[in-house]
């Protein structure tokens, strides 16, 4: 007699959840089938990340590899893949990628009613050297009867249908909410598929970590710095926040949801507006926080409010435990208003 003993056998996948869900709500299926598209692509990103070694998917676009052949870099092909897949599930009309300069726009035989904005690797500084990397996605509906265009991508965080991300870390992982909290699916390595481990995730009231590029430290603003000082050296009495800093936002979000704390790219005299980008960065992030109980800001508004006005714009961010963001918050505005 064969063990089954290791297998779940009513294990509940992304698919099978997505569809549970779709029914509750006399959903048409176009969500769960472009939901699909997506995690198809994260399962091939996720097999070329783990051999890109190996495949010699590293460095520079244009390689040659030994054969002779073009190597595509790991963003150009995760971003292919992306695209591919979206386009392939006739659920979509305008994607915008972070690899992209302009909206990509559907060609009319293909057209559903979603937009989708992503970053298909991002992370890219920690590639070469094996840290953990990711994918980020927000999907919204078409909210005109125009012809697309880049318009249909500039809505506010506040009308996204559904956000998530895939953390290519030690173990595969999406991430996901579709307005109904956040749910965890982990990959299973044996049987190709993502299942079901956390859902409802609520992230702590306050944390003990904090998580930024100190090294910027001489340009920060001083409400950062003063924000920074209180982690340090708590007026309380209590003990201080712990540091950590990946540089990879995906993993970097994610530690923040799973154990607490708060996640900062604020603005700095370098670089005004912060460096991480709104439509496929921040806003997705921020919507994931926010279903999981937690706050994203600017300092001065709520990020999920920021009426986009280029698709590749930039927005500072603060996000996490909602006392550690209020926190930043109070001091921001002391300095600010
Ligand atoms: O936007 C890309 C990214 O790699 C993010 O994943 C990460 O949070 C950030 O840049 C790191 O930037 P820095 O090197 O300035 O800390």
């Amino acid at each position: 007699m064969s063990d089954h003993s290791s297998f779940d056998t009513n294990a509940i996948t992304l698919t099978r959840f997505l569809l549970e869900e779709g029914r509750k709500v006399n959903a048409t299926g176009e969500l769960t089938t472009l939901l699909n598209a997506m995690c198809t692509a994260i399962k091939a990103i996720s097999s070329a990340v783990r051999k890109a070694g190996i495949a010699h998917l590293y460095g520079i676009a244009g390689n040659i590899n030994v054969t002779g052949d073009q190597v595509k870099k790991l963003d150009v092909l995760s971003n292919d893949l992306v695209i591919n897949m979206i386009k392939s599930s006739f659920t979509s009309c305008v994607l915008v990628s972070e690899e992209n300069e302009t909206a990509i726009i559907v060609e009319q035989e293909s057209r559903g009613k979603y937009v989708v904005c992503f970053d298909p690797l991002d992370g890219s500084s920690n590639i070469d050297c094996l840290v953990s990397i990711g994918t980020i996605f927000s999907i919204y509906k078409k909210s005109t009867d125009d012809e697309p265009s880049e318009k249909d991508a500039l809505q506010s965080g506040r009308n996204i249908v559904a956000a998530g991300y895939a953390l290519y870390g030690s173990a595969t992982m999406i991430v996901l909410s579709t307005g109904q909290g956040v749910n965890c699916f982990m990959m299973d390595p044996a049987i190709g598929e993502f299942i079901l481990v956390e859902r409802g995730v609520n992230i702590k009231k306050k944390g003990t970590i904090y998580s930024l590029n100190e090294g910027y430290a001489m340009y920060f603003d001083p409400a950062v710095t003063e924000y920074l000082q209180k982690k340090k050296f708590p007026e309380d009495g209590s003990a201080p926040y712990g540091a950590r800093y990946v540089g990879s936002m995906v993993a970097d979000v994610h530690r923040t949801l799973v154990y607490g704390g708060v996640f900062l790219y604020p603005a700095n005299v370098k670089s005004p507006k912060g460096k991480l980008r709104l439509l496929y960065e921040v806003n997705p992030m921020a919507f994931i926080m926010e279903q999981a109980g937690g706050m994203a800001t600017t300092g001065d508004m709520n990020v999920l409010d920021i009426q986009p006005e280029s698709i590749h714009q930039r927005a500072p961010v603060v996000l996490g435990s909602p006392d550690d963001v209020e926190e930043y918050i109070s001091i921001y505005q002391k300095h600010y208003k």
